[in-house]
């Protein structure tokens, strides 16, 4: 880790008048939660087209079967790592204003994050494809599948962003004012290869926040606007950011 490189960011951090985190599944790996890309990538193991939109609709069970093996039996039981803790402690102490996450594992809320904007939802809820009744997941049993609503007996759906569905309207219009708001962005642990919500980093730079990026390798963002790429696992750059915070 290049220590000056992180006083420097630090040293921003502390400067920041109104500093936005932008997180992907790169946080969340310490927790156990493997990424979609690369070499340990979900998208290795698993076809997308059991998250996409259409194949939900026509094959309900076949995709619930896969949406349960990958998320549900993983998530319940995770726990946030330091990287969300510094996050939500950042906030507390106002170093921080929000968070806009692609993540759907709740993850950020569980640290303690009170501010933070789901671009892909989340799979703490269930929405009816007929009533768009919706249902914390806990009320949902998961040993029939697929779960049918209670109200109407539709099919639910996780609440998350399905390929080819559109992002929560609220979400993307919360977030690209957040962006332009910046004038710090801190982008931790994603590919930057998903639109629209990889345009947000990009409208905070083009609104001339400064951008620190975390990640263990380098992304189309290092080169394109990121001011301070600081190389690392999110987990152990997060901590030394929060020991320098006096978190
Ligand atoms: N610390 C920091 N960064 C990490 C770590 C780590 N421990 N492990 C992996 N990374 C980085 C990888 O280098 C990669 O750049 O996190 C990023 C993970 O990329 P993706 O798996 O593509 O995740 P993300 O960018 O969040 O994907 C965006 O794509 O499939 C959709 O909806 C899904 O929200 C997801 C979206």
């Amino acid at each position: 880790m290049d220590i000056t490189k992180l006083d420097q960011a630090v040293k921003l951090i502390r400067k920041a008048k109104y500093a936005v985190a932008f997180t992907g599944a790169g946080i969340s790996v310490e927790s156990g939660i493997p990424p979609f890309r690369g070499k340990h990538g979900l998208w290795n193991k698993v076809d997308p087209i059991f998250l996409e939109i259409e194949y939900f609709k026509n094959k309900p069970l076949q995709s619930w079967k896969i949406i349960k093996e990958i998320f549900y039996d993983k998530l319940n039981n995770i726990e946030p790592n330091i990287a969300h803790k510094v996050l939500a402690k950042m906030e507390e102490r106002s170093f921080l204003e929000t968070i806009i996450t692609q993540n759907i594992d709740h993850l950020h809320q569980k640290a303690g994050s009170r501010y933070v904007y789901e671009l892909h939802g989340t799979y703490k809820q269930l929405v009816c494809t007929e009533c768009s009744s919706e249902f914390d997941i806990s009320f949902a049993n998961l040993d029939f599948l697929p779960p049918t609503c209670y109200i109407c007996k539709g099919i639910l759906k996780p609440d998350i962003v399905f390929f080819n569905e559109p992002i929560p309207a609220f979400a993307k219009k919360r977030s690209f004012e957040e962006a332009k708001k910046a004038d710090l962005m801190l982008i931790i642990g994603t590919n930057a290869e998903v639109l629209p919500a990889a345009d947000i980093p990009v409208v905070a730079k083009e609104n001339g926040a400064k951008i620190i990026e975390i990640n263990i390798k380098e992304t189309h963002f290092t080169k394109e606007i990121t001011d301070f790429y600081l190389q690392g696992k999110a987990s152990e750059i997060m901590k030394e950011i929060g020991k320098k915070l006096y978190l």
